[in-house]
C-alpha cells in the first residue's frame, strides 16, 4: 500500500451523499454532466485509475475489459445486476468485480407490485383519460380491469427480490407459484408452490412476474411459445431485465388479447425501447425506476463504496465480490 489515495473513476453522476463519501475516501474523478462513456472512451478514461465505479448500462464488455489499463484493479457496479460486465474477462485480468445486493430488494419489489397493479387495473388508460380531459365521469362499465386479490402469481426467479414480491402479493391473498434453480427451504418458501420446470409453472400464472437475472439461459425466455402456455387474460410483469422478454412476442400477445396487460419497468435495449410498446394501451410502462428512492440509491452507492474501500483501502476481499458463473 502506498500513501496516496487510490484513484476511482465514477462513470455516472451518483447521488450527492454518495459522491461526498467517494471524494472523501478516494482521489475521484466524477462525471458532473453524466455523459455516458462508450467502451473505448471508458477504457481510455480509466488510465491511471485503481477502481471504476460504474452502473447498469455501462458497457464493460469483453473488449472493454480487455482494453482497461493495467492500473485498474477493481470495478464496483452501483447495481445488483452485473450482466453489463464481462466478469470472466475481468477475472482473467485479476480485476475484482462487486455489486450491490440486498439494498434495493424492497424498492424493486414495490415497483414490481406497482407494475402488477398498474397493468391489471388499467392505470395507464385511466391517467391518460383524465390528463387528456377525456373523463366524462364515473361509469359502471368504465376501465374494468383484472381482479388481483386471490389470484395466482407465478414468479420466475425466487431470489431476494422474488421473495419480497411474494411477500407483497401475499397481502393481496394471492397464491404464489415459483420457479428457481433451487427449491427454497420451507421458512422462505412460505407455502409457495415450487415448479422445478418453469414451463410447467406457466399454466398456473394469472400473473407472471419476472425476477430472474439476465443470463444466456434467460435471454428472451418469455417467448411466443411460453406466452401461449399462460392462461388467456394473464398479466406479465417485468422488473428484472428487458432482455428476458422477447418484445415481438409480448407485443403480439398484448395486441391479440391473449394477454390482458403487461407492467414493465425494464426493456431490451433501453432507453431505445421497442416502438410497439408506445402504441399499446394495455402496457403499463415505467422508465427503469425499480431502485429509484432516495434511501435506496444512497444505500446502493454506500454499498459500492463499502466494496471499493474494503479492497482499495484495506486490501480485503470486497464483501460483494462477484465471480464468474
Ligand atoms: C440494478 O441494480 O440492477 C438495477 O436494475 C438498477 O436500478
Amino acid at each position: 500500500m502506498t500513501d496516496r489515495k487510490p484513484r476511482v473513476l465514477a462513470t455516472r453522476l451518483f447521488p450527492e451523499d454518495v459522491e461526498t463519501r467517494l471524494t472523501a475516501k478516494f482521489d475521484a474523478k466524477l462525471n458532473p454532466t453524466d455523459t455516458l462513456y462508450d467502451g473505448p472512451s471508458l477504457a481510455m478514461a480509466a488510465n491511471g485509475f485503481d477502481g471504476i465505479m460504474c452502473a447498469a448500462g455501462d458497457a464493460l464488455s469483453t473488449a472493454t475489459v480487455a482494453a482497461l489499463p493495467e492500473s485498474v484493479r477493481m470495478i464496483a457496479t452501483f447495481s445488483v445486476g452485473y450482466e453489463h460486465i464481462d466478469v470472466a474477462a475481468a477475472a482473467k485480468r485479476k480485476i475484482m468485480v462487486s455489486n450491490t445486493p440486498d439494498v434495493l430488494t424492497d424498492a424493486t419489489a414495490d415497483i414490481a407490485m406497482l407494475c402488477l397493479l398498474g397493468a391489471a387495473r388499467r392505470a395507464h388508460e385511466g391517467t391518460t383519460m383524465l390528463r387528456n380531459h377525456n373523463w366524462v365521469g364515473w361509469e359502471p362499465r368504465q376501465l374494468r380491469g383484472v381482479h388481483v386479490t386471490g389470484r395466482r402469481l407465478g414468479i420466475l426467479g425466487m431470489g431476494r427480490i422474488g421473495q419480497a414480491m411474494a411477500d407483497r402479493a401475499r397481502a393481496f391473498r394471492m397464491t404464489i407459484h415459483y420457479s428457481n434453480r433451487t427449491r427454497l427451504p420451507a421458512d422462505l418458501e412460505k407455502g409457495a408452490v415450487f415448479h422445478a420446470d418453469p414451463d410447467e409453472m406457466l399454466p398456473n400464472c394469472d400473473f407472471l412476474s419476472i425476477n430472474a437475472p439476465m443470463t444466456p439461459a434467460t435471454r428472451k425466455w418469455v417467448n411466443a411459445e411460453r406466452i401461449a402456455k399462460l392462461p388467456k387474460g394473464a398479466v406479465v410483469v417485468n422488473t428484472a431485465r428487458g432482455g428476458v422478454v422477447d418484445d415481438e412476442a409480448l407485443i403480439a400477445a398484448l395486441k391479440s388479447g391473449h394477454l390482458f396487460a403487461a407492467g414493465l419497468d425494464v426493456f431490451d435495449g433501453e432507453p431505445k425501447i421497442h416502438q410497439g410498446y408506445y402504441e399499446l394501451q394495455n402496457a403499463f410502462l415505467l422508465p427503469h425506476m425499480g431502485s429509484a428512492t432516495v434511501d435506496t440509491r444512497n444505500a446502493m452507492g454506500f454499498r459500492a463504496l463499502d466494496n471499493l474501500e474494503a479492497f482499495l483501502l484495506r486490501g480485503q476481499t470486497p464483501p460483494d465480490l462477484v465471480t464468474p458463473s
